[in-house]
Protein backbone atom coordinates (compact mmCIF):
# COMPACT_ATOMS: atom_id res chain seq x y z
CA UNK A 1 0.00 0.00 0.00
CA UNK A 2 1.54 3.59 -1.26
CA UNK A 3 1.49 6.39 1.41
CA UNK A 4 -0.84 8.75 0.36
CA UNK A 5 0.68 12.62 0.45
CA UNK A 6 -0.25 16.22 0.36
CA UNK A 7 2.24 18.76 0.89
CA UNK A 8 0.92 21.74 2.17
CA UNK A 9 3.17 24.95 0.86
CA UNK A 10 4.65 24.55 -2.82
CA UNK A 11 8.06 26.95 -2.27
CA UNK A 12 11.34 26.44 -2.12
CA UNK A 13 11.83 23.37 0.31
CA UNK A 14 8.84 21.75 -1.41
CA UNK A 15 10.06 21.83 -4.47
CA UNK A 16 13.93 21.39 -4.00
CA UNK A 17 13.46 18.50 -1.52
CA UNK A 18 9.83 17.50 -0.33
CA UNK A 19 8.58 16.67 -3.65
CA UNK A 20 11.75 15.63 -5.44
CA UNK A 21 12.20 13.04 -2.57
CA UNK A 22 8.27 11.85 -2.39
CA UNK A 23 8.39 11.33 -5.93
CA UNK A 24 11.92 9.06 -5.35
CA UNK A 25 9.91 6.60 -3.69
CA UNK A 26 8.15 3.65 -5.08
CA UNK A 27 5.41 3.66 -1.93
CA UNK A 28 4.52 6.72 -2.10
CA UNK A 29 1.89 9.02 -4.09
CA UNK A 30 1.81 12.63 -4.10
CA UNK A 31 -1.92 13.00 -3.73
CA UNK A 32 -2.73 16.98 -3.74
CA UNK A 33 -0.95 20.01 -3.50
CA UNK A 34 -1.42 23.53 -1.88
CA UNK A 35 -0.30 26.89 -1.84
CA UNK A 36 -2.63 30.22 -1.31
CA UNK A 37 -0.29 30.78 -4.96
CA UNK A 38 -2.18 28.54 -6.91
CA UNK A 39 0.18 29.42 -10.19
CA UNK A 40 3.05 27.91 -8.04
CA UNK A 41 1.22 25.05 -6.81
CA UNK A 42 0.24 24.41 -10.54
CA UNK A 43 3.38 24.66 -11.43
CA UNK A 44 4.60 22.01 -9.03
CA UNK A 45 1.56 19.91 -9.79
CA UNK A 46 2.90 19.66 -13.52
CA UNK A 47 6.37 19.32 -12.68
CA UNK A 48 5.65 16.23 -10.09
CA UNK A 49 2.33 14.80 -11.72
CA UNK A 50 0.34 15.43 -9.33
CA UNK A 51 -3.56 15.41 -9.62
CA UNK A 52 -5.33 17.78 -7.23
CA UNK A 53 -4.32 21.53 -6.84
CA UNK A 54 -5.79 23.52 -3.54
CA UNK A 55 -5.24 26.82 -2.41
CA UNK A 56 -7.00 25.94 1.15
CA UNK A 57 -5.23 23.52 2.61
CA UNK A 58 -8.32 22.46 5.04
CA UNK A 59 -10.13 21.88 1.98
CA UNK A 60 -7.69 19.70 0.93
CA UNK A 61 -7.89 17.70 3.96
CA UNK A 62 -11.73 17.63 3.66
CA UNK A 63 -11.69 16.45 0.46
CA UNK A 64 -8.80 13.91 -0.54
CA UNK A 65 -7.95 10.77 1.43
CA UNK A 66 -4.53 11.22 2.90
CA UNK A 67 -2.51 9.21 5.09
CA UNK A 68 0.51 12.08 6.15
CA UNK A 69 1.36 15.68 5.29
CA UNK A 70 4.29 17.68 4.55
CA UNK A 71 4.00 21.26 6.18
CA UNK A 72 6.33 23.74 3.87
CA UNK A 73 5.11 27.03 5.10
CA UNK A 74 6.39 30.01 6.51
CA UNK A 75 7.26 29.61 10.65
CA UNK A 76 4.51 30.84 11.77
CA UNK A 77 1.87 28.71 10.39
CA UNK A 78 3.95 25.46 11.33
CA UNK A 79 1.76 24.69 14.84
CA UNK A 80 -1.74 25.62 13.21
CA UNK A 81 -1.55 23.39 10.02
CA UNK A 82 0.22 20.52 12.45
CA UNK A 83 -2.40 20.72 14.70
CA UNK A 84 -5.22 20.75 12.11
CA UNK A 85 -3.73 17.86 10.61
CA UNK A 86 -3.02 15.69 13.40
CA UNK A 87 -6.61 16.36 14.73
CA UNK A 88 -7.40 14.93 11.03
CA UNK A 89 -5.57 11.47 11.87
CA UNK A 90 -2.56 12.45 9.60
CA UNK A 91 0.86 11.96 10.07
CA UNK A 92 3.12 15.44 9.80
CA UNK A 93 6.17 15.92 8.64
CA UNK A 94 7.13 19.66 9.97
CA UNK A 95 9.98 22.08 8.47
CA UNK A 96 12.01 23.62 11.00
CA UNK A 97 12.08 25.35 13.13
CA UNK A 98 8.86 22.92 14.29
CA UNK A 99 7.14 26.33 15.75
CA UNK A 100 7.59 30.00 16.87
CA UNK A 101 7.21 29.52 20.98
CA UNK A 102 6.99 26.68 23.06
CA UNK A 103 3.41 26.75 23.67
CA UNK A 104 2.90 26.07 19.92
CA UNK A 105 5.42 23.31 19.99
CA UNK A 106 4.14 21.62 23.40
CA UNK A 107 0.36 21.34 21.69
CA UNK A 108 1.77 20.04 18.88
CA UNK A 109 3.49 16.98 20.66
CA UNK A 110 0.54 16.83 22.91
CA UNK A 111 -1.88 16.19 20.00
CA UNK A 112 0.48 13.59 17.87
CA UNK A 113 0.47 11.70 21.22
CA UNK A 114 -3.06 11.73 21.59
CA UNK A 115 -3.85 11.17 18.22
CA UNK A 116 -0.82 8.65 18.16
CA UNK A 117 0.48 9.54 14.45
CA UNK A 118 3.80 10.38 13.57
CA UNK A 119 4.98 14.18 14.20
CA UNK A 120 8.50 14.43 12.46
CA UNK A 121 10.52 17.97 12.19
CA UNK A 122 13.01 18.84 9.30
CA UNK A 123 16.35 19.27 11.12
CA UNK A 124 18.11 16.98 8.39
CA UNK A 125 21.58 18.05 9.57
CA UNK A 126 21.32 14.94 12.00
CA UNK A 127 20.47 12.45 9.19
CA UNK A 128 22.91 13.90 6.77
CA UNK A 129 25.89 10.68 6.55
CA UNK A 130 28.85 12.46 7.20
CA UNK A 131 27.23 13.54 11.02
CA UNK A 132 26.24 10.15 11.52
CA UNK A 133 29.42 8.79 10.94
CA UNK A 134 31.29 11.98 13.23
CA UNK A 135 28.97 10.51 15.82
CA UNK A 136 30.29 7.40 15.62
CA UNK A 137 34.00 8.60 15.84
CA UNK A 138 33.39 10.49 18.97
CA UNK A 139 31.40 7.67 20.70
CA UNK A 140 34.66 5.58 19.66
CA UNK A 141 36.56 7.64 21.94
CA UNK A 142 39.31 7.47 19.29
CA UNK A 143 39.99 11.41 19.56
CA UNK A 144 39.38 11.00 23.56
CA UNK A 145 36.92 13.56 24.79
CA UNK A 146 35.79 17.16 23.45
CA UNK A 147 37.06 20.20 24.81
CA UNK A 148 35.21 22.67 22.31
CA UNK A 149 34.10 23.48 19.06
CA UNK A 150 32.86 25.95 16.28
CA UNK A 151 29.39 25.17 14.14
CA UNK A 152 28.62 27.64 11.42
CA UNK A 153 26.07 27.84 8.88
CA UNK A 154 26.11 31.07 6.86
CA UNK A 155 24.75 32.03 3.10
CA UNK A 156 23.72 34.97 1.33
CA UNK A 157 20.11 35.16 3.00
CA UNK A 158 17.14 33.18 2.03
CA UNK A 159 16.13 35.92 -0.92
CA UNK A 160 19.01 34.08 -2.45
CA UNK A 161 17.16 30.40 -1.57
CA UNK A 162 13.42 31.61 -2.29
CA UNK A 163 13.26 34.75 -3.65
CA UNK A 164 9.69 35.74 -3.60
CA UNK A 165 10.24 34.67 0.25
CA UNK A 166 9.87 38.22 1.87
CA UNK A 167 8.44 36.54 5.41
CA UNK A 168 11.76 35.41 6.53
CA UNK A 169 12.46 38.89 7.47
CA UNK A 170 9.73 39.81 9.29
CA UNK A 171 9.58 39.21 13.01
CA UNK A 172 6.39 38.35 13.27
CA UNK A 173 6.21 35.44 10.56
CA UNK A 174 9.47 34.15 11.27
CA UNK A 175 10.08 34.97 15.05
CA UNK A 176 13.93 35.10 14.36
CA UNK A 177 16.42 35.57 11.26
CA UNK A 178 19.70 33.27 10.51
CA UNK A 179 19.16 31.88 14.35
CA UNK A 180 15.70 30.69 13.46
CA UNK A 181 16.64 29.43 9.52
CA UNK A 182 20.29 28.19 10.83
CA UNK A 183 20.88 28.46 13.90
CA UNK A 184 18.15 25.40 15.01
CA UNK A 185 20.09 23.13 12.09
CA UNK A 186 22.90 23.38 14.34
CA UNK A 187 22.27 23.54 17.98
CA UNK A 188 20.18 20.63 17.05
CA UNK A 189 23.34 18.74 15.92
CA UNK A 190 25.73 19.57 18.32
CA UNK A 191 22.53 18.22 20.96
CA UNK A 192 22.25 14.98 18.75
CA UNK A 193 26.70 14.87 18.61
CA UNK A 194 27.55 15.77 22.18
CA UNK A 195 24.48 16.61 24.94
CA UNK A 196 21.87 18.92 25.71
CA UNK A 197 22.65 22.94 25.60
CA UNK A 198 22.96 24.12 29.21
CA UNK A 199 23.51 27.34 29.07
CA UNK A 200 24.11 30.62 25.85
CA UNK A 201 25.31 33.64 25.60
CA UNK A 202 24.28 35.61 22.50
CA UNK A 203 24.76 38.59 20.31
CA UNK A 204 22.60 38.86 17.14
CA UNK A 205 22.51 42.10 14.73
CA UNK A 206 21.05 42.63 11.40
CA UNK A 207 24.08 44.25 9.49
CA UNK A 208 23.29 44.17 5.80
CA UNK A 209 18.99 43.13 5.40
CA UNK A 210 17.08 45.94 4.34
CA UNK A 211 13.16 46.18 6.18
CA UNK A 212 14.31 43.32 7.87
CA UNK A 213 13.03 43.00 11.84
CA UNK A 214 15.14 39.82 12.41
CA UNK A 215 18.90 38.72 12.93
CA UNK A 216 21.12 38.54 9.80
CA UNK A 217 24.04 37.49 12.07
CA UNK A 218 24.09 35.82 15.27
CA UNK A 219 26.87 34.32 17.37
CA UNK A 220 26.29 32.49 20.42
CA UNK A 221 28.30 30.95 23.11
CA UNK A 222 27.50 27.55 24.49
CA UNK A 223 27.72 25.19 27.34
CA UNK A 224 26.66 22.07 27.21
CA UNK A 225 25.33 19.79 29.83
CA UNK A 226 28.33 17.81 29.74
CA UNK A 227 30.47 20.99 30.62
CA UNK A 228 31.87 21.34 26.91
CA UNK A 229 31.70 24.82 25.46
CA UNK A 230 31.44 26.07 22.27
CA UNK A 231 29.85 29.05 19.16
CA UNK A 232 27.53 28.67 17.40
CA UNK A 233 27.73 31.51 13.67
CA UNK A 234 24.92 31.67 11.81
CA UNK A 235 24.65 34.32 9.01
CA UNK A 236 22.82 35.37 5.60
CA UNK A 237 25.79 37.73 5.23
CA UNK A 238 28.75 35.18 4.41
CA UNK A 239 29.75 35.69 0.40
CA UNK A 240 30.09 34.04 -2.12
CA UNK A 241 30.24 30.62 -0.92
CA UNK A 242 28.16 29.33 1.78
CA UNK A 243 29.58 27.47 5.09
CA UNK A 244 27.93 24.87 7.15
CA UNK A 245 31.16 23.69 8.79
CA UNK A 246 31.42 21.72 12.66
CA UNK A 247 34.69 21.35 13.67
CA UNK A 248 35.47 19.57 17.30
CA UNK A 249 38.91 20.24 19.09
CA UNK A 250 39.84 16.95 21.03
CA UNK A 251 42.16 16.05 23.51
CA UNK A 252 43.72 13.35 20.73
CA UNK A 253 42.76 15.69 18.12
CA UNK A 254 40.68 17.62 15.82
CA UNK A 255 37.35 16.34 13.73
CA UNK A 256 36.69 18.42 10.90
CA UNK A 257 32.82 17.82 9.77
CA UNK A 258 31.90 19.77 6.13
CA UNK A 259 35.00 22.42 6.21
CA UNK A 260 37.38 21.00 4.26
CA UNK A 261 36.34 20.67 0.19
CA UNK A 262 37.76 17.38 -0.41
CA UNK A 263 37.34 15.56 2.76
CA UNK A 264 33.78 15.90 4.22
CA UNK A 265 35.17 14.29 7.39
CA UNK A 266 38.12 14.32 8.22
CA UNK A 267 40.67 13.62 11.82
CA UNK A 268 43.53 15.32 12.39
CA UNK A 269 45.70 13.22 15.26
CA UNK A 270 47.91 14.52 17.86
CA UNK A 271 50.33 11.95 18.14
CA UNK A 272 53.36 12.27 15.92
CA UNK A 273 52.93 9.78 13.04
CA UNK A 274 49.47 9.13 12.73
CA UNK A 275 48.57 12.03 10.78
CA UNK A 276 45.03 12.50 9.48
CA UNK A 277 42.09 10.02 8.68
CA UNK A 278 39.88 10.72 5.45
CA UNK A 279 36.56 8.85 5.76
CA UNK A 280 34.56 7.74 2.90
CA UNK A 281 31.52 9.36 3.17
CA UNK A 282 29.55 11.64 1.11
CA UNK A 283 29.56 15.31 1.30
CA UNK A 284 26.45 17.60 2.99
CA UNK A 285 23.82 18.34 1.22
CA UNK A 286 24.00 21.89 0.47
CA UNK A 287 21.18 24.22 -1.03
CA UNK A 288 23.83 25.81 -3.14
CA UNK A 289 22.91 25.30 -7.06
CA UNK A 290 23.86 21.65 -8.05
CA UNK A 291 24.47 19.92 -4.53
CA UNK A 292 21.44 18.45 -4.00
CA UNK A 293 21.73 15.26 -2.19
CA UNK A 294 19.13 13.84 -0.53
CA UNK A 295 18.20 15.16 3.07
CA UNK A 296 17.49 11.62 4.23
CA UNK A 297 14.29 13.21 6.10
CA UNK A 298 11.34 12.42 3.41
CA UNK A 299 12.52 8.53 3.76
CA UNK A 300 12.52 9.21 7.63
CA UNK A 301 9.28 9.74 7.63
CA UNK A 302 8.46 7.02 5.17
CA UNK A 303 9.67 4.46 6.83
CA UNK A 304 9.08 5.31 10.55
CA UNK A 305 4.84 5.66 9.03
CA UNK A 306 5.93 1.96 7.93
CA UNK A 307 6.83 0.93 11.55
CA UNK A 308 10.36 0.10 10.24
CA UNK A 309 12.49 2.51 11.74
CA UNK A 310 11.91 4.40 14.92
CA UNK A 311 10.87 8.65 14.32
CA UNK A 312 14.53 10.06 14.71
CA UNK A 313 13.51 13.68 14.96
CA UNK A 314 10.27 13.93 17.00
CA UNK A 315 8.52 16.93 18.41
CA UNK A 316 10.57 16.48 21.26
CA UNK A 317 13.92 16.58 19.54
CA UNK A 318 12.26 19.73 17.59
CA UNK A 319 11.55 21.58 20.69
CA UNK A 320 15.05 21.25 22.41
CA UNK A 321 16.31 23.14 18.91
CA UNK A 322 13.64 25.61 19.40
CA UNK A 323 14.29 26.30 23.56
CA UNK A 324 17.94 26.25 22.07
CA UNK A 325 17.09 29.09 20.11
CA UNK A 326 14.94 30.90 22.43
CA UNK A 327 17.18 30.76 25.11
CA UNK A 328 19.73 32.64 22.28
CA UNK A 329 17.16 35.25 21.47
CA UNK A 330 16.43 36.20 25.56
CA UNK A 331 19.99 36.08 25.68
CA UNK A 332 20.71 39.01 23.32
CA UNK A 333 17.60 40.78 24.51
CA UNK A 334 18.56 40.60 28.14
CA UNK A 335 22.32 41.04 27.48
CA UNK A 336 22.85 38.33 29.87
CA UNK A 337 23.90 34.59 29.61
CA UNK A 338 20.36 32.47 29.71
CA UNK A 339 19.61 29.08 30.88
CA UNK A 340 17.87 26.84 28.47
CA UNK A 341 15.70 25.29 30.90
CA UNK A 342 14.24 28.42 32.25
CA UNK A 343 13.03 29.82 29.17
CA UNK A 344 9.25 28.91 29.02
N1 LIG B 1 15.18 21.84 6.27
C1 LIG B 1 15.81 22.80 5.64
O1 LIG B 1 17.01 22.74 5.40
C2 LIG B 1 15.03 24.01 5.18
C3 LIG B 1 15.56 24.85 4.18
C4 LIG B 1 14.80 25.96 3.80
C5 LIG B 1 13.59 26.24 4.39
N2 LIG B 1 13.13 25.42 5.38
C6 LIG B 1 11.85 25.72 6.08
O2 LIG B 1 10.76 25.42 5.22
C7 LIG B 1 9.68 26.33 5.47
C8 LIG B 1 9.29 26.99 4.14
O3 LIG B 1 10.43 27.66 3.63
P1 LIG B 1 10.57 27.97 2.06
O4 LIG B 1 11.95 28.39 1.86
O5 LIG B 1 10.01 26.87 1.25
O6 LIG B 1 9.60 29.25 1.97
P2 LIG B 1 8.78 29.74 0.69
O7 LIG B 1 8.27 31.09 1.01
O8 LIG B 1 9.58 29.52 -0.55
O9 LIG B 1 7.53 28.73 0.64
C9 LIG B 1 6.42 28.86 1.49
C10 LIG B 1 5.15 28.69 0.66
O10 LIG B 1 4.02 28.70 1.52
C11 LIG B 1 2.96 29.35 0.83
N3 LIG B 1 1.95 29.76 1.80
C12 LIG B 1 1.97 30.80 2.67
N4 LIG B 1 0.86 30.82 3.42
C13 LIG B 1 0.11 29.74 3.04
C14 LIG B 1 -1.13 29.20 3.46
N5 LIG B 1 -1.85 29.77 4.44
N6 LIG B 1 -1.59 28.09 2.86
C15 LIG B 1 -0.88 27.50 1.85
N7 LIG B 1 0.31 27.98 1.40
C16 LIG B 1 0.79 29.08 2.00
C17 LIG B 1 3.65 30.49 0.10
O11 LIG B 1 2.86 30.97 -0.97
C18 LIG B 1 4.94 29.82 -0.35
O12 LIG B 1 4.82 29.29 -1.64
C19 LIG B 1 10.20 27.32 6.51
O13 LIG B 1 9.76 26.96 7.78
C20 LIG B 1 11.71 27.18 6.43
O14 LIG B 1 12.36 27.46 7.65
C21 LIG B 1 13.81 24.31 5.75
Amino acid sequence: MKVRIGVIGTGAIAKYRHLPEYASRKDVEIVAVCDIDKAKADKVALRFDVGQVYTDYKEMLEKEKLDAVSVCLPNYLHAEVTIYALNRGLHVLVEKPMATSLKEADAMIDTAKKNNLVLMVGQNQRLAPLHVLAKKVIDSGMLGKVNTFRTVFGHQGPEHWSPSAKWFFDKEKAFAGSLADLGVHKVDLIQYLLADIDEVACFSAIMEKKNCTVDDNSVAIVHMKNGVIGTVETSWTYKPKEENGTVFFCEKGTLKMAVEPDAPLVAYFNEPGKGRLVFEVPKIQTNEEGGQFSSGVIDSFIDTINGKIQNPIPGSEGRKALRAILACIESNTSKSKVRVEEVK
